[in-house]
C-alpha cells in the first residue's frame, strides 16, 4: 500500500485527498498543512506549502511513495525540481514549466509563438509608454501584472483614470514588486475552465466546469478566488470542447515540450467563448479551486494511477473514465472576503444531506470546536443526475451549516438553470 503526501490546505487539496482515499492502492495519506476537514481523511502535518526543505525532509523520513502538489506557490518555489533531484516521485510541474501561470508575459509569448488563440497584447516596463499605449486603445483596458499576485494582478480599467491608477500601482509605486505589465484587448463572453492531466505531449482532459469569480449574486462585487462551480456547461458544444482540446491544451503541451520545459501535472485553461471563437484568458499550472471540488468526484478511474504515471513520465495505458453525473458546489466564505475578515467563528454542521459532501477550504480545530480560519471556508458539493436536483441538494447542504460569520452566493449554476 502506497504512502502519499498532498501539499496544500484548501478545498482543492481536500478534493484531491478524497479522490486518493478511493484508490485501492493508497494506504496512508498525509497533507501539509491540510485543514480541519482534511484531518478527517488524512494525517495533517504542520508544514507550510512553500517550505520545500521541510517537505523534502518529511517525505524522505516517512518513505513517501508519491507527492502531489496543489498550490502554484509551491510549484513556483521549485518543489518539483528539488524532489526530483533528490530522487523522489512528485506530481506537479517544474518551476520552469510553472511559468505558464507565474509569468503572464511568458504565457502570452508562448500563445503568440504557437498560434494559441488569445487576446492580442503588448508588455511594458515603462509607465509612460504603457499609459500612451493604453490611451491609444479602446476601453475597457485589461492590465495584468507579470507575476504571481494572489489573484489581485488583473485590473479591468473602464476609464483612463482607472488605467492610470493601476499602471502607477504596478509600474511606479513598487507595491507589486519588479514591475512589468501585460496590456491586452478586452474580450467578452462566458468563461469556463478546462483542466487536463498533462505529461509531455500526452493530454488527458477532465470534464469542463465553470467558476463564479465575483463575490455577490448576479456576478456583482469584487473578484474572488471563486464562489462556486458546476459541471455540464449548457453553452459549450462538443465541437467547442474538441476545438479547445486540440487548439489550446494540446498546442500548449506541445509548445512546452518544444520550449524545453515539458508539462508534468495539471494544465488549467481559463477560456472564454467569444463571438470570434474560443480564446485563452489565462493558463494555470495546477488544479483550479473551486473547480477541482466539482470535477474530481466524477472521476471513476484510479487517481493514484494517473498521478503515478504522470510523475514517472510513463503514458497511461487506458483513457480516463468519468461519471455522467452533474455536480455543483457552493462556497461559504467569511463575511468581508475578499477584503478584511475575522477568523475563529464557530461552525456547526447539521445532519448529512444525501448526495452531498462538504470540502473544507479554510477551517481549523480549536479546543474541539470547528472554526473558520480563512476567506473561503467550506464548499457544499452535490452530485445528482440533473443540475436541478444537484442545485436543490447543494443549497440544503448550505442550510445545514450554522455559523454567524459566513456568506454565500444564491445563484450558483444560474447559467445552467435558466
Ligand atoms: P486572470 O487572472 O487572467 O484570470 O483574470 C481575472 C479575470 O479578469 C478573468 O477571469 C476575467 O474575468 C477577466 N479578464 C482577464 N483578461 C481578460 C480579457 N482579456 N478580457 C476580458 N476579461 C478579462
Ligand atoms: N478558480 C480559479 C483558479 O483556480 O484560479
Amino acid at each position: 500500500m502506497k504512502k502519499v503526501l498532498v501539499i496544500g490546505g484548501g478545498g482543492r487539496e481536500h478534493a484531491i485527498v478524497d479522490a486518493l482515499s478511493r484508490s485501492p492502492k493508497v494506504g496512508r495519506i498525509y497533507c501539509a498543512p491540510g485543514n480541519a476537514g482534511i484531518a478527517l481523511q488524512a494525517e495533517c502535518v504542520p508544514i507550510k506549502d512553500t517550505d520545500v526543505d521541510s517537505l523534502l525532509e518529511f517525505a524522505r523520513n516517512e518513505g513517501i511513495d508519491l507527492t502531489v502538489v496543489g498550490p502554484e506557490a509551491a510549484l513556483a518555489a521549485g518543489v518539483t525540481d528539488r524532489f526530483r533531484a533528490a530522487g523522489l516521485k512528485i506530481f506537479g510541474h517544474t518551476a520552469a514549466a510553472t511559468r505558464i501561470e507565474s509569468s503572464k508575459e511568458f504565457a502570452k509569448v508562448i500563445m503568440a509563438r504557437y498560434g494559441i488563440p488569445t487576446a492580442s497584447y503588448r508588455s511594458f516596463t515603462d509607465y509612460r509608454e504603457a499609459l500612451e499605449y493604453v490611451s491609444s486603445r479602446p476601453f475597457p483596458a485589461v492590465l495584468k501584472y507579470d507575476g504571481l499576485a494572489a489573484g489581485k494582478g488583473v485590473v479591468i480599467a473602464g476609464t483612463p483614470d482607472e488605467a492610470e491608477a493601476a499602471l502607477r500601482d504596478m509600474l511606479l509605486d513598487g507595491s507589486f514588486g519588479k514591475g512589468k505589465v501585460v496590456v491586452e484587448d478586452w474580450l467578452e463572453g462566458p468563461e469556463f475552465s478546462f483542466m487536463a492531466f498533462v505529461d509531455g505531449h500526452n493530454v488527458y482532459p477532465m470534464p469542463l466546469s465553470q467558476d463564479h469569480k465575483r463575490a455577490f449574486d448576479g456576478d456583482k462585487g469584487p473578484n474572488t478566488g471563486g464562489m462556486g462551480a458546476y459541471t455540464h456547461l449548457p453553452f459549450i458544444t462538443a465541437a467547442d470542447e474538441e476545438f479547445a482540446l486540440k487548439n489550446v491544451l494540446q498546442k500548449a503541451a506541445d509548445a512546452m515540450v518544444a520550449e524545453g520545459c515539458p508539462l508534468s501535472g495539471v494544465l488549467y485553461g481559463g477560456l472564454m467563448k467569444t463571438a470570434d471563437g474560443i480564446k485563452v484568458i489565462e493558463f494555470n499550472a495546477r488544479f483550479g479551486d473551486p473547480e477541482t471540488e466539482v470535477v474530481l468526484p466524477l472521476l471513476d478511474s484510479d487517481i493514484y494511477e494517473i498521478f503515478e504515471a504522470v510523475a514517472s513520465g510513463s503514458s497511461l495505458t487506458s483513457g480516463l473514465e468519468w461519471s455522467e453525473d452533474v455536480t455543483m458546489g457552493v462556497v461559504l466564505a467569511s463575511k468581508g472576503y475578499p477584503g478584511h475578515y475575522d477568523k475563529g467563528a464557530e461552525i456547526v454542521i447539521g445532519a448529512d444531506v444525501p448526495g452531498c459532501f462538504i470540502y473544507h477550504m479554510g477551517t481549523a480545530s480549536r479546543d474541539g470546536r470547528l472554526v473558520t480560519s480563512g476567506g473561503r471556508v467550506m464548499m457544499c458539493v452535490a452530485r445528482a443526475s440533473s443540475i436541478e436536483e444537484a442545485h436543490k441538494a447543494a443549497y440544503s447542504c448550505v442550510d445545514s451549516i450554522s455559523c454567524d460569520n459566513l456568506f454565500h452566493r444564491n445563484d450558483i449554476a444560474h447559467w445552467a438553470l435558466q
